[in-house]
């Protein structure tokens, strides 16, 4: 795996022929209001048909979610995005710089659009990106119309980066489940809203802040955190043992995050011995999962620098320790 958003088995060009058959059938299941476990550069998603109500119901029911939480439509490319919400001069430009990729843009809904009020709990924007994962791309692709899919883990829990802990996660609940290997990326895509002409990043993610300045100028200042994207809760990405973040050093019995040179044990899952965001973004999950595993008292996370990818890390550790961002 590489920091490159390209996967294991497949190459920039087609996907391998006995891969054809999985996404066929992937499309087909959706097309039947199934639930399907789609893999993305950012993390797995819980995919249903955007226009169909029931599936879409079924995707809060498997996850637990709250209703006012609406999720985010994925399109095989601009030109279907472009069908489904109003995209103004600066939306098309963080679009095309982006897209395909770890980037959703908040736009308003057009009233000809098929993605449903229930997953948009009933606002009139929508959240929509052109993922780059080979796999979900190709999916879109023949499945030909928008696709919800929130992070597969169950509501409130750490999103899953792997095919084994998306299973683990809402397995059961897909009617398909398509293995992406591990997703280059690792953190959610950046959220960013372009209302009224007026960008403004409601969740910082995998396109760092800087990045979008380069493209769009400055960004507006973040409204409270309930209004700037419903779903934002507090406690989120949570495992089940304590987080406790900027810590310098684990205490007896906590299990622990490094970052940075530190000396190897059972206890501590080190996020990037060369101190290397990117490479700490895409364990990040995964680590916090190990780390619980061995059932430690508490998760102490070491201070994580807040440049660069460092923002969306450090506001995903914060709500695992149950602070608002
Ligand atoms: O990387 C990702 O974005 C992954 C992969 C699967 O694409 N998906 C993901 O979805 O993280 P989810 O549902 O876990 O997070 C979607 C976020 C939530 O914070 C939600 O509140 C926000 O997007 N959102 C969706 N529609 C919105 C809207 N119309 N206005 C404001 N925020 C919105
Ligand atoms: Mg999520």
């Amino acid at each position: 795996m590489g920091v490159d958003g390209r996967n294991r088995g497949e190459g920039e060009g087609r996907l391998l022929d006995h891969r054809q058959e999985e996404i066929t059938a992937a499309a087909d299941a959706l097309r039947a209001g199934g639930l399907v476990l789609l893999p993305t550069e950012t993390v797995y998603g819980l995919g249903a048909d955007a226009s169909n109500p029931a599936a879409v119901a079924a995707i809060f029911e498997a996850k637990g979610r709250p209703r006012f939480n609406p999720l985010i439509a994925h399109v095989a490319d601009l030109e279907t995005a472009a069908r489904i919400a109003d995209l103004d001069e600066r939306a098309y430009a963080l679009a095309r710089e982006f897209w395909p990729g770890p980037l959703t843009i908040v736009a308003p809904i057009k009233n000809t659009s098929a993605v449903c009020d229930l997953a948009r709990a009933g606002l009139d924007t929508v959240a929509i990106r052109v993922p780059g994962h080979p796999v979900s791309h190709a999916v879109l692709e023949a499945f030909g119309g928008a696709v919800v899919a929130p992070s597969a883990n169950r509501s409130g829990r750490p999103s899953p980066t792997t095919y084994a802990d998306a299973v683990s996660e809402t397995g059961d609940k897909a009617a398909a489940a398509l293995d992406g290997g591990p997703c280059a990326v690792g953190l959610e895509s950046t959220v960013v809203s372009v209302l009224d002409g007026q960008p403004r990043l409601l969740r910082p993610g995998a396109v760092t802040r800087v990045q979008l300045q380069q493209i769009v100028g400055p960004l507006a200042e973040a409204d409270d955190d309930a209004k700037r994207s419903p779903g934002r809760l507090a406690l989120h990405y949570a495992p089940d043992a304590p987080v406790r973040i900027n810590a310098k050093a684990p205490e007896a019995g906590e299990a622990y995050l490094a970052f940075g040179d530190w000396p190897e044990s059972a206890q501590v899952f080190n996020l990037s011995p060369s101190g290397d965001l990117a490479e700490a973004a895409a364990n990040l999950f995964a680590y916090l999962r190990a780390a619980d595993r061995i059932r430690p008292s508490a998760i102490a996370v070491a201070p994580i620098p807040e440049d660069g990818l460092g923002e969306a890390i450090n506001d995903r550790l914060r709500r695992a320790a149950g602070f608002v961002g």
